[in-house]
């Protein structure tokens, strides 16, 4: 399901689009149980598990039917471990949030910011919600994409981002959320480096909008952190 809230993909630009566009590149996919779906087949069968979040350990519900929940993403892990604390205050994205690792973190390091998990899955939102009722983290609201307010930008954007949604469908949503940073704004994302993250950077930089760069952050246990930074010029055609 593409989200629908946002501001529309986001036109390729110069010659790096028409590069990036010239050379298609290889996303491998591999076949899992469909954890993407808003309303996953099968009993939730909830379970605690007991996790590290920002330097402390916290004990959260997961279930089946929603992105590993037996433990922490190795690429969660390293995306927590590499990247620099959110900002204080303002508005965070944890863009497919799952059962919450990343909304958590964020709202434990930044205790004065509102933390938006999205997600398509809707059990998975219901678990971020509990979480987060849990441990007094009122600031997290757990909403679907078309939930979030459409003129809403974001200081920061944290993701482990749905390689296995296919690479068109990934496309879309990176274009519909990543423009969504104002400007100055930075987000992280986590990609598996033998699934095409260094590709995947490659696009990027050919089809988002020219004010927006994108580097590699880290680079630890086969994952990426890939930086995409909204640059501060004015009148740069996104919405500020
Ligand atoms: C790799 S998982 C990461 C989950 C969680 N952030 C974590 O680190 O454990 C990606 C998540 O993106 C969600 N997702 C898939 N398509 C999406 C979409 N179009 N919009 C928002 N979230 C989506 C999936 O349901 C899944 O929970």
């Amino acid at each position: 399901m593409a989200p629908q809230a946002g501001v529309g993909g986001a036109a390729p630009r110069g010659e790096a689009g028409r590069a990036a566009r010239a050379r298609p590149y290889t996303l491998r996919v591999e076949s899992s149980p469909h954890y993407f779906t808003p309303r996953p087949s099968g009993p939730e069968s909830r379970r605690a598990i007991t996790v590290e979040l920002a330097g402390r350990r916290v004990e959260v519900t997961t279930a089946d039917g929603i992105f590993c929940p037996d433990r922490l993403d190795l690429g969660t892990s390293v995306l927590l471990r590499t990247t620099p604390d959110p900002p204080e205050r303002g508005e965070l994205l944890d863009l497919g949030c799952g059962w919450g690792p990343i909304a958590m973190t964020m709202a434990l390091c930044s205790p004065r910011a509102r933390v938006w998990g999205v997600d398509v899955n809707e059990r998975a939102l219901g678990l971020l919600a509990d979480n987060a009722a849990a441990h007094g983290l009122d600031r997290i609201v757990a909403a679907r994409p078309q939930d979030v307010p459409a003129d809403l930008l974001f200081d920061e954007i944290w993701s482990n981002p749905p390689i296995r949604i296919g690479k068109p469908a990934l496309h879309e949503l990176l274009t519909t959320w990543l423009p969504r940073l104002v400007p100055g704004g930075t987000a992280y994302l986590v990609v598996q480096r033998n699934l095409g993250a260094d590709s995947l950077a490659v696009w990027l930089r050919g089809n988002l909008p020219p004010q927006f760069t994108v580097v590699k952050e880290a680079s630890a246990k086969g994952f990426r952190v890939l930086r995409v930074h909204r640059t501060l010029a004015p009148d740069d055609g996104v919405p500020a």
